[in-house]
């Protein structure tokens, strides 16, 4: 797939911006002045949290209370204490980058190392600190020895992170990739089950997929796929930008070789910090990508993690990322993301003229919903969800699955998603 047609997947984020540059750069100002207050401490999550405490949640974030952006699967807002903590550290190491003043930094990546480690259930030995997602497939495509008579198998839902860099690296070494066709809907487990199974032969080395795709919001069997390529000798390397910070995911459980995602998504932390995972039983089947200077303290990352100078302030970042998903606790974000996704798919369903991408099935999707509004212009249509009703999704142009996505996470709210849906139902029923 060129450039070209993978950026046609979703409108490109500078044609975006410049198909919003007069929607008011001055009530942007006016927000940020607004939003950069503290956060008031969190309380504990009630057993049954109601609306009210998602709302004191949303205080923890800098959005302002009229700006529902419904796009985690591209990119979160970082927590007030994520921001907080990052400045605070970089305020630190910039008055003072002496060795003395930094051991604290050293100290301060290894602690996110092993609350990563303690997030997924596994050890902090298997956990290397990239810089997002694409980092980690791309470290995992270009070190696992492959060779002409070797096969890849994807899933064409697969990031292109995940797959174009396949494709590119099976032009330079001589590996065969091939790709299953993703099916929508949904059409349930067993059919990838099969779909794998079918496909995998004596030459297959690897299986990538995502755990939750980013197109449709298509929730993979991860743990069984898994199982399915570990029984054939198979590695596997699982996408998990969009599952990490949404699900409880359980490495432990799911037994991957490889797990690769982003802080900036779903855990609502800072940009340019993310995780890969290898599995201990994977570690001598994979090469370094970067060999440079500073590497990790335990475990592969001595080997695999020395990148050269890191943003350390940024890293640990992530660890309060992490530590207020904790404190909310995963199952209450997971429950709630699911619930706010559950009502804009009902929403949808009742709207004329709505054809929905993402299966209607809590168990085969969440949190990612793809739908094509009627005949509306997406361009037009987004930019009007924007400046006139304070909304963001995701546009997504071409033939593939086209139409509008929304994303809602926990920081969402309910009155958020009942005014996507009125404002959708509005503009299908009188035009934009
Ligand atoms: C499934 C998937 N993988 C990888 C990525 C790339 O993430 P990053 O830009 O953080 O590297 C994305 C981004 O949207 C994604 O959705």
């Amino acid at each position: 797939m060129s450039q070209h047609s993978m950026d046609g997947k979703h409108l490109t984020r500078r044609s975006f911006a410049r198909s919003l540059a007069f929607a008011g750069a001055t009530a942007w100002a006016t927000h940020a002045e607004k939003g950069w207050a503290k956060a008031k401490p969190l309380p504990s999550t009630p057993s049954s949290p109601d609306e009210k405490f998602w709302e004191t949640v949303r205080e923890q974030f800098f959005m302002p209370p009229e700006l529902g952006v419904m796009n985690a699967a591209n990119l979160c807002p970082a927590l007030v204490p994520v921001v907080e903590a990052q400045e605070r550290l970089t305020r630190d190491l910039d008055r003072n980058p002496s060795f003395p003043n930094r051991v604290k930094l050293g100290e301060g990546k290894e602690s996110t190392r092993k609350l990563l480690a303690e997030f997924l259930g596994v050890t902090a030995d298997e956990i290397v600190l990239t810089r997002n997602t694409s980092e980690g497939n791309n470290l995992v495509s270009s070190g696992v020895d492959l060779k002409a008579g070797d096969e890849v198998l994807l899933f064409s839902d697969n990031h292109p992170s995940n797959l174009e860099a396949w494709k590119s690296k099976s032009r330079r070494f001589g590996f065969t990739v091939r790709v299953i066709e993703q099916t929508n809907p949904h059409p349930g487990e067993s059919y990838y089950l099969e779909a794998v199974t079918k496909q995998l032969t004596e030459k297959t080395r690897m299986l990538g997929f995502t755990h939750l795709t980013s197109t449709v919001g298509d929730l993979m069997p991860a743990r069984e796929l898994c199982k399915l390529a570990r029984e054939k000798g198979v590695l596997s390397l699982v996408d998990g930008a969009q599952s990490l910070g949404l699900i409880e995911v359980n490495l432990a459980e799911m037994q991957p070789d490889f797990y690769t995602s982003s802080a900036h998504k779903w855990p609502c932390g800072p940009k340019e910090v993310g995780v890969l995972y290898i599995n201990k039983t994977a570690q001598s089947r994979i090469w370094p990508g970067i060999v440079s200077a500073f590497p990790g303290a335990t475990g592969i990352s001595k080997s695999f993690e020395s990148f050269g100078q890191r943003d350390e302030p940024a890293i640990m970042a992530f660890g309060e990322a992490l530590k207020f998903q904790m404190k909310i606790g995963r199952k209450a974000i997971e429950a709630r993301s699911r619930e706010l996704t559950q009502a804009l798919i009902q929403g949808l369903q009742r709207i004329d003229g709505v054809q929905l991408w993402t299966s209607t099935d809590p168990k085969r999707s969440h949190s990612v919903v793809s739908f094509r509004p009627g005949s509306l212009d997406i361009p037009k249509l987004a930019a009007a969800l924007y400046e006139k009703d304070r909304l963001a999704g995701a546009p997504r142009l071409g033939t593939d699955r086209g139409g509008l996505r929304f994303s809602p996470h926990y920081y969402n709210l309910h009155s958020e998603v009942d005014r996507a849906l009125a404002a959708i139902s509005r503009y299908i029923a009188h035009g934009v």
